[in-house]
């Protein structure tokens, strides 16, 4: 939610920072704005909309000179996405601006307490309290200001600051949001992640929860909540500037599905040995401590609870271990029932989802074992953990998931896989053949990637309804639930996944003539049982698009048919979403949506 940039150098600022920007876009997009230091004074500009808007209106007023600045893309959370809403805030004479990332969940008393002090405000934002606070407590040190004003602050935030006593400064701070510092040749820059940095740098210091920094042209120094300063280490991340861009397709949600093969395969590689077994050497659980597990919890929101619910399927039917499946902001409050016999198994692609980083701390606090899938390095739920394994999906910036999705289903068949091994709960044989078939996944996922052709044609047939239905039995009807997510998020078209057994219990009443049926299909244990429900939405006029295999093709009462490679059953759901994440890229298309920025979402949703 939200991003942030800084930059102290010698170069022009505004053109980095908005280049910044635009990498972060992702993060959230309904207003943008920049200060600069001119002539010793933080300038501002800000407008609501697109960063589109605020390069017109910077191009259209005196240009902008300074050569250090911060910027911010906004996800709003309190007052209207307006430009008077848009960061940076700053305090009642100029000393301080601010752009922040994050919710100050107190801020209505701060506001009532600051204003009795005499500071006015201009802006709905939970933000600008932050400025004026700053203002309260500065006595000429600025560092000093944050360690004496951010304690009054509760929620989260990751703040890039500009002080007018400090015109060659940038200050940043942090607690639950993500913050990163980076040093290049060109100067220092703040950034909520990497992608901002990658054309400078990919060497970064990662602010602890609690810690401050003040940036110099060439220098980048840490301080603890106290104050005092802290020696910190560089972490190298191991992205190329290339993995930020497009490369040459239309949207960056095409080219991340297009790169699932490789998603999947860089997962899995570290995994499999030469005897086709599956080692897992960053999990700290002896056989005896897998034995010794009673129960399995997966957490984690949005998509990476859909690969949960996958999880749930192949858990079950692997380790015969009863798993529960919940969403992160439900489990942190529902006191759930846990102790050194729980696994929970915590998913996130950005590792800085605050409700999965809280449901988390939650796990921990009962005593559970904690075992993260996360693709972000370092991230704030990778560093919580007791164990990480990191899907290797490589930078995703669409933000409807797609390769990050499908590398957190290959890690969790790996642990599934590994497990079983490790508790013999599967036959050597079956064991092998569930394993090279995740061997073959990257292959068979690349065959169902051929299929693109003919799913753009059936979106083609289908992409003026205003509703759509997929059902599923079992493991079609968890890959279901991805599917209708990914349709309504980048189409804006209504959208539901129901189990197919359980559509005539409510749901079926909205089945009429020409309604889009989603039929999911790849479980031929199940096929005649979906078969009949598939008649009995025919039977009321609805349209029927199947996703089968060679094998369950027949007995298929359909309208159109997308056939897809048969692997082994309990990796089906990696293949059967391919064409259904295509499906929803080409009716977006097809209805002129924005893919890669749907309206109202942001990729990291770092509030509750
Ligand atoms: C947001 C994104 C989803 C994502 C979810 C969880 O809602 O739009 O695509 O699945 O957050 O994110 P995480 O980073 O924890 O996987």
């Amino acid at each position: 939610m939200c991003g942030i940039i800084g930059y102290n150098g010698n170069g022009p600022a505004v053109g980095i920072l908005l280049t910044g920007l635009e990498k972060l876009e992702y993060r959230g997009y309904d207003s943008a704005g920049i200060a600069v230091f001119q002539n010793e004074r933080p300038r501002v500009v800000k407008t609501e909309g697109r960063l589109a808007n605020l390069r017109e209106k910077i191009g259209t007023e005196e240009p902008v000179n300074g050569s250090v600045g911060i910027g911010h893309t906004r996800w709003a959370t309190h007052g209207a996405p307006t430009g008077a809403n848009a960061h940076p805030h700053q305090s009642d004479t100029g000393l301080f601006t601010v752009v922040h990332n994050g919710i100050i969940e107190n801020y209505a008393r701060l506001r009532e307490i600051l204003t009795d002090d005499g500071y006015t405000f201009t802006s709905e934002t939970d933000t600008e309290v932050i400025a004026h606070l700053l203002e309260k407590y500065y006595k000429g040190d600025p560092v000093q200001a944050m360690v004496r004003a951010l304690p009054l602050l509760e929620g989260s935030f990751a703040l890039g600051i500009l002080c007018a006593d400090f015109p060659g400064k940038l200050y940043g701070a942090r607690r639950s949001s993500p913050l990163i510092a980076g040093l290049a040749e060109d100067g220092s820059f703040l950034a909520s992640d990497i992608a901002a940095l990658l054309q400078y740098t990919n060497e970064v210091y990662r602010f602890d929860d609690g810690e401050l920094a003040a940036l110099g042209k060439d220098s980048v120094e840490f301080f603890n909540s106290g104050g005092e300063k802290v020696q910190k280490h560089k972490a190298v991340v191991d992205l190329s500037p290339e993995s930020v861009e497009k490369g040459g397709h239309e949207h960056f949600m095409l080219k991340e599905i297009m790169e699932q093969p490789e998603a999947i395969r860089n997962t899995l590689l570290p995994y499999r040995d030469k005897n086709g077994k599956i080692v897992i050497e960053e999990l700290a659980l002896s056989p005896a401590d897998i034995r010794e597990i009673n129960k399995i919890f997966i957490v984690a929101c949005g998509s990476a609870y859909h690969a949960g619910i996958v999880g749930k399927y192949v858990f079950e039917e692997l380790l015969r271990l009863s798993v529960e499946v919940d969403i992160a902001s439900e489990f942190r409050y529902r006191r759930p029932i846990l102790d050194e016999h729980s696994l929970v198994i915590i998913i996130s692609q950005s590792g800085e989802t605050a409700d999965t980083l809280a449901a988390l701390r939650e796990a921990k606090k009962r005593g559970a074992k904690l075992l993260s899938i996360v693709n972000v390095k370092g991230s704030s739920i990778a560093r919580e953990s007791d164990m990480v394994l990191y899907t290797k999906a490589g930078a995703e910036i669409a933000v409807a998931t797609t390769k990050a999705y499908s590398a957190q289903l290959a890690m969790l068949y790996v642990i599934g896989a590994y497990f079983a091994q490790q508790l013999k709960t599967v036959a050597g044989q079956a064991l092998a053949e569930l394993i090279s078939a995740l061997a073959a996944l990257p292959e068979t996922v690349s065959r169902a990637l051929e299929l693109s052709g003919t799913v753009e044609d059936i979106a083609a047939a289908y992409y003026t309804h205003d509703h759509a239905y997929y059902i599923g039995r079992n493991l079609d009807y968890a890959a279901a639930l991805e599917a209708s997510l990914k349709l309504k998020e980048i189409s804006y078209i209504h959208s539901e996944a129901y189990p197919a057994g359980e559509l005539k219990h409510g749901t079926i009443s909205l089945i009429e003539e020409g309604t889009l049926v989603m039929a999911l299909c790849c479980s031929s244990r199940l096929l005649l049982k979906t078969a009949a429900n598939i008649k009995e939405v025919k039977a009321r006029g609805a349209g029927v698009v199947c996703v089968c295999t060679p094998d369950t093709q027949a007995d298929l009462e359909a309208d159109r048919v997308i056939t897809v490679p048969h692997t082994h059953h309990l990796i089906m759901p990696s293949v059967e979403v391919i064409p259904m994440q295509l499906f929803s890229y080409y009716v977006a298309k097809l209805r002129n949506c924005d893919i890669d920025k749907p309206r109202n979402l942001a990729k990291s949703v770092t509030v509750e």
